[in-house]
């Protein structure tokens, strides 16, 4: 089975990984909506859409933690694309937390952008697709949340909760034909990581947004690391003594 996405939302398109996947959606002739806050960024990649010529482009400034905007805003979203059959949630923040920090703000907004911004928008798109029987959500999970980070505390705990989120969500509407994908990234080089000074395994942003959407397409909600080789990691992350990952500088 190989799925086809005419009709897309983004959120979290301005750059990086999100932007990557919608360029490639429209160069297969996919209208998609662009969502971010900064406006110049995302009319950016919308006219690099525009023109290659395929697909086409819509933009809107949103900012995921206002989340009583979401509901109005997928209505409108969905008439002026003439329907749904994607949605990628790529919004993230990232902050490497210094020792001896302890910020309820900053960690706030990490939560928020990362776990509570995804509930909000796959909520209404679940119901959607769940009544329609079809329907595609893919959610930008990360390699991080398979243990708590000593030193990405915040950031880990979000995208562990974002897979367990998609975990349930892809429980409640499999069964209705629905695709729910977790996608756990290892490193990609975007903006996020640009200031990170170890990178092991770096992946470019193309070969990552390739990968996630060939995850898209073939349906079976599938939950998987960008690319397959982290989940090696993985395995040896989650099963080491919790003594011995606190020691690591993670
Ligand atoms: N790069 C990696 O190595 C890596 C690894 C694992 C997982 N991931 C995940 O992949 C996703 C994409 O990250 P990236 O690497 O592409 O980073 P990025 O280039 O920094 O992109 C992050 C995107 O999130 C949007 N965003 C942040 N806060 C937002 C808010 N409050 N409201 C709306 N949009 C918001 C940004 O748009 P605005 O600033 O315009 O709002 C931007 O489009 C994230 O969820 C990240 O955690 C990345």
């Amino acid at each position: 089975m190989s799925l086809v996405f005419r009709h897309a939302i983004v959120v979290g398109a301005s750059s990086g990984i999100g932007a990557e996947i919608a360029r490639r959606l429209a160069a297969d002739g996919c209208a998609v909506a662009l969502l971010g806050r900064r406006a110049d960024e995302l009319e950016g990649v919308a006219r690099e859409i525009r023109a290659g010529g395929r697909g086409s482009a819509i933009v809107r400034v949103h900012d995921v933690t206002r989340y009583d905007t979401v509901t109005a805003l997928l209505e409108e979203l969905v008439r002026e694309l003439g329907g749904l059959d994607l949605l990628v949630y790529s919004a993230g923040a990232m902050h490497k937390t210094g020792e001896g920090e302890y910020d309820f703000a900053r960690d706030r907004l990490e939560l928020e952008t990362n776990l509570v911004g995804a509930v909000a928008w796959t909520t209404p798109v679940a119901a959607m697709f769940e009544a329609k029987r079809s329907g595609t959500i893919v959610g930008l999970s990360s390699i991080a949340g398979e243990r708590g980070r000593r030193t990405f505390p915040a950031y880990s705990t979000s995208k562990a909760g974002l897979t367990a989120w998609l975990e349930a969500l892809r429980n409640r509407v499999a069964r209705y034909g629905v695709n729910v994908v977790t996608v756990k990234p290892g490193f990609v080089d975007t903006p996020m990581t640009a200031k990170l000074e170890q990178k092991p395994m770096v992946i470019p942003v193309q070969r990552a947004a390739n990968l996630i959407l060939a995850a898209a397409r073939r349906g079976g909600s599938p939950s998987v690391f960008i690319p397959w080789t982290w989940w090696l990691v993985a395995m040896v992350l989650r099963h080491m003594p919790s003594r011995i990952f606190r020691r690591l500088d993670l």
